[in-house]
């Protein structure tokens, strides 16, 4: 079953005869560098005009933002042609069926299909119905069964709040006192705990636009989630990425595609509730094979970041396509220089960030500046939000992209700037 479009087709952005005076209007909603990274891309195709709500300092550069909590207002005072959701929170709380129910085109999962990411313990019942690879789990609604539990679990264990957490709702324990721990700091009343088996291997970010039925892949790329050099420190939303057509072998996407992918897209239609828009894999590539450890109901941030340096197809047709169900046949094509993507963070990022730190530098830095958290004040522009900045670079080879990267880091200056120095490495150390 496929929840059928909305709105009846338009052709493709790309194939339109479009003169000036007929602009594809897409509207792009969240405030992040995903979004600005969106906003950038899609503002290159021609005939396309970007709006974004609300957008950021960033992002108003190339778009008009339109501030306020109704999108849906924004989207049909703009009478825009499609809609674009980046983070997973207006997902959750079912902007899609809204839009969906008031006619109007928009990528993105309905409230119940991004129950994928915002419910830990559906995404493990739909692996478990679809034959999905992932860790071994149990999921507890109190601590005494956590507890139980665990006993049935060798260390390092893996313990996950059950709801969205920003990155933050996972908490591996090496000993028996830190699960414990984990235990008391994530299983809220009324909650739920998924406990898991500890996995090890390669991480790797695999995503796909689908249309509830078909889907296409984007390019694999590799997220550094912890805060600090060596993957040390706490958890955060990602720290960079890199996107590099050698992640992985031709027949490694194969295998994914086969048993993670189209099960999952299949198993959503089978129960009645497709999957459409980014469906996010993020996966341990381990000795026997690749395991789901989450799915996400949107594109990750910052690996959109270099996704969007590296495509070279257009991005509006295929965004159009996913709304209207007729993805069949579509086909993404991507630059073959990798792409690196250096997140700057704020002074007490992943705890409360500091905010109002004036950011200088950025107009000099030799590299594509995505804004994250930041605001435009009489002073110029400051922190405001824990991901500041995501400094993108393309370059022949990785190690160039992420010389580049780093080079227009140093540009760029805010007090309690902080920033991981090993963006990549994995890479340059698998290929070198
Ligand atoms: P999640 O939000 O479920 O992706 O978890 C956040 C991060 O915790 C992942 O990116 C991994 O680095 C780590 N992690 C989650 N589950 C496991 C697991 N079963 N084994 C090892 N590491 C894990
Ligand atoms: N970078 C991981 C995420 O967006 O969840």
């Amino acid at each position: 079953m496929l929840s059928g479009p909305a709105v009846p087709p338009r052709a493709p952005a790309d194939q339109q005869p479009q003169g000036e005076d007929t602009p594809l209007k897409i509207l792009v909603i969240g405030s992040g560098g995903r979004e600005h990274a969106l906003v950038w891309k899609l503002g290159q195709s021609p005939g396309v005009e970007v709006h974004a709500a609300p957008g950021n300092p960033g992002i108003a550069g190339l778009a008009e933002c339109h501030p306020g909590p109704d999108a849906l207002a924004v989207a049909e005072t703009l009478d825009v042609d499609l809609t674009v959701v980046g983070p997973e929170a207006p997902l959750a709380q079912g902007i899609v069926d809204r839009f969906r129910a008031a006619g109007r085109r928009i990528v993105g999962p309905t409230a119940r299909a991004a129950a994928l990411e915002a419910s830990k313990s559906f995404a493990k019942e739909i692996m478990l119905k679809a034959g999905i690879p992932t860790a071994r789990h149990v999921t507890v609604e109190s601590a005494a069964a956590a507890l139980d539990a665990l006993k049935t679990f060798p260390l390092p264990v893996v313990l996950k709040a059950d709801g969205l957490a920003a990155g933050k709702g996972v908490i591996i324990a090496h000993t028996a006192e830190e699960a414990a721990a984990a235990v008391q700091q994530l299983l809220s009343p009324g909650a739920r705990l998924v406990i898991e088996e500890f996995l090890t291997g390669e991480e790797v970010s695999y995503i796909v636009l689908s249309d509830g039925r078909h889907f296409v892949p984007l390019e694999p790329t590799q997220d550094h989630k912890a805060v600090l050099d060596g993957d040390l420190g706490p958890n955060t939303g990602g720290m960079g990425a890199y996107c590099d057509g050698r992640i992985l072998t031709a027949a490694a996407q194969q295998t994914i595609l086969d048993t993670v992918i189209e099960p999952a897209i299949h198993t959503m239609g089978a129960e009645g509730i497709p999957f459409t828009g980014f469906l996010y894999a993020g996966l341990m590539m381990t000795a026997d094979g690749p395991k789901v450890l989450e799915f996400n109901a949107r594109l990750g941030d910052p690996e959109t970041q270099t996704l969007m340096h590296r495509m070279a197809s257009g991005f509006a047709a295929p965004l159009m396509a996913a709304a209207d169900g007729s993805l069949a046949g579509a086909r993404l094509t991507w630059k073959s220089d990798p792409s690196v993507c250096i997140v700057l963070s704020a002074y007490g990022y992943p705890g409360t960030p500091r905010t109002g730190d004036l950011i200088t530098g950025i107009d000099d830095a030799p590299a594509t500046v995505f804004h994250a958290g930041t605001r435009r004040t009489a002073r110029g522009i400051e922190t405001a939000g824990g991901r500041v900045l995501g400094v993108t670079a393309s370059a022949p080879g990785l190690a160039s992209a992420i010389a580049r990267g780093y080079a227009a880091v140093e540009r760029i200056h805010f007090d309690g700037m902080h920033y991981r120095r090993d963006i990549g490495a994995k890479g340059l150390k698998r290929w070198q």
